[in-house]
């Protein structure tokens, strides 16, 4: 294939999940939306729970979605913004407090970034580090709500920020499986901010709102208030384990459960129909008939373990507030029929399934809440103040990614 040089202003979003690999391609330079031109998924067996276990496999899946991305696209791609995971992945709030520095009292943006250097200042074990710090907002002489303070007056400036932090090992492999394809990481974020940045409203931000991103392997929980996300959190149980409770209820192999799974599943029993269909028998001989409510009793039993961890982790987190926004679910999962009416009466708050939106172009193909990590990482990778400081080719290699990712959250939030 003869291929083009790499766009000046394509940007790509690779989400590297536990059931798959989704590269999207955008092209930022015409319209306010990124406008999408291509997209290549690829099943991921390299992942365990949202973490890297086998690099040389996860390496595979990325350069199979990213060779898809390629051909549809037409665009060389060099290097990309990528998603983290995993149960490893912590996360608190943290106050700084710092005198602003200069004589007339002007807050400058050094000021900001010696008050954010203060509220990092947190104790976290040696194989720990942060993945991002997040300011949800500013007091100016003990008067808060201030978004952003660089030009007003005062003597002391505070922040209250939000740090996702990570085992440095688990970030480590996964940055090695994606050297390992050849690519460059441009951007790394955590998977559940990333989806939040695709689906979630401002309104439900700023009202409170938990994004459940319920994919195969894990669920990511991040609630938002105020405008800035106030906890995440992952969970290692997703899909796959609802699959593997089917295969072991009906004794079918794991692509014969995720087939029932996908084509008869239902979230409760209540919900599910009499219908009845047929399932090869355990022993390969003739066939048998199983109930949709067979299945959905199988189903139900995880739904209901995996809603009441949500709960126990929103209960965890302390937040006080009453989450008017609601929940929001994206993931794979997110499609299971009757999972949003159940939840939204066992949590008794609004419930609705998220599907990506901010990018133009072929949108429809991306449409699914299993892509919202990828559009958001698009969205995310369009707005940054590194690209937007200057074009693809100018750009000097990261020089420490993780450091130049912890200071540039204050532009978008
Ligand atoms: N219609 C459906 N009903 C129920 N589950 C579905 C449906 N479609 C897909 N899934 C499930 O969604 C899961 C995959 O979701 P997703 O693509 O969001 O995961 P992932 O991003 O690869 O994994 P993770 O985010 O956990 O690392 C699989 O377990 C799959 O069985
Ligand atoms: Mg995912």
């Amino acid at each position: 294939m003869a291929r083009r040089q790499r766009l000046r202003d394509a940007v790509v979003g690779l989400d590297i999940g536990s059931t798959k690999v989704a590269a999207v391609v955008a092209e930022v330079s015409q319209t306010p939306e990124p406008v999408i031109i291509g997209l290549g998924i690829a099943p991921n067996s390299g992942l365990r729970k949202g973490v890297v276990v086998d690099i040389e496999g996860t390496s595979r899946a990325i350069l199979q979605a990213v060779e898809q991305a390629e051909r549809m696209s037409g665009v060389e791609i060099t290097g990309a913004v990528i998603s983290a995971s995993g149960s490893h992945i912590g996360s608190l709030n943290s106050r700084g407090v710092v005198a602003v520095s200069r004589p007339d009292h002007e807050i400058t943006a050094d000021d900001v970034r010696r008050v954010l250097e203060a509220a990092r200042v947190i104790n976290l074990t040696p194989d720990r580090e942060v993945l991002h710090i997040v300011p949800r907002e500013y007091e100016v002489d003990g008067y808060d709500g201030v978004k952003d303070p660089v030009g007003m007056v005062g003597g002391r400036l505070e922040v209250e920020a939000h740090m996702v932090t990570a085992a440095s090992a688990s970030l480590q492999n996964l940055m090695r499986a994606v050297a390992r394809s050849g690519l460059e990481v441009e951007d790394l974020w955590l998977s559940g901010l990333a989806a939040g940045e695709a689906v979630l409203t401002p309104a439900e931000k700023e009202l409170g709102v938990v994004l459940l991103d319920i994919g195969g392997g894990t669920t990511d929980i991040t609630l938002y208030d105020k405008g800035s996300p106030w906890y995440c959190s992952v969970l290692p149980v997703g899909g796959e384990h609802i699959t593997s409770d089917i295969a072991v209820g009906l004794r079918v192999p794991l692509p014969v459960a995720e087939q029932v799974k996908v084509e008869q599943g239902c979230a409760t029993v209540p919900q599910a129909a009499d219908r009845e269909f047929e399932l090869p028998n355990p022993s390969g001989r003739g066939t048998r008939r199983v109930t949709q409510r067979d299945v959905a009793a199988i189903i139900e039993a995880r739904v209901q373990e995996l809603v009441l961890l949500v709960s126990r982790e929103i209960k965890r987190s302390g937040y006080p507030g009453m989450l008017p926004g609601g929940v929001v679910l994206t993931g794979g999962t997110a499609q299971l029929p009757g999972l949003v009416e159940w939840m939204a009466q066992v949590l008794d708050l609004p419930v609705r399934v998220g599907q990506p939106s901010g990018l133009a172009g072929m949108n429809d193909i991306v449409a699914g809440p299993a892509f919202a990590t990828a559009v958001g990482l698009v969205r995310l990778a369009a707005r940054s103040p590194v690209r937007e400081a200057a074009p693809a080719q100018e750009r000097e290699p990261s020089p420490g990614l993780l450091e130049r990712l912890r200071n540039w959250w204050q532009a978008l939030f």
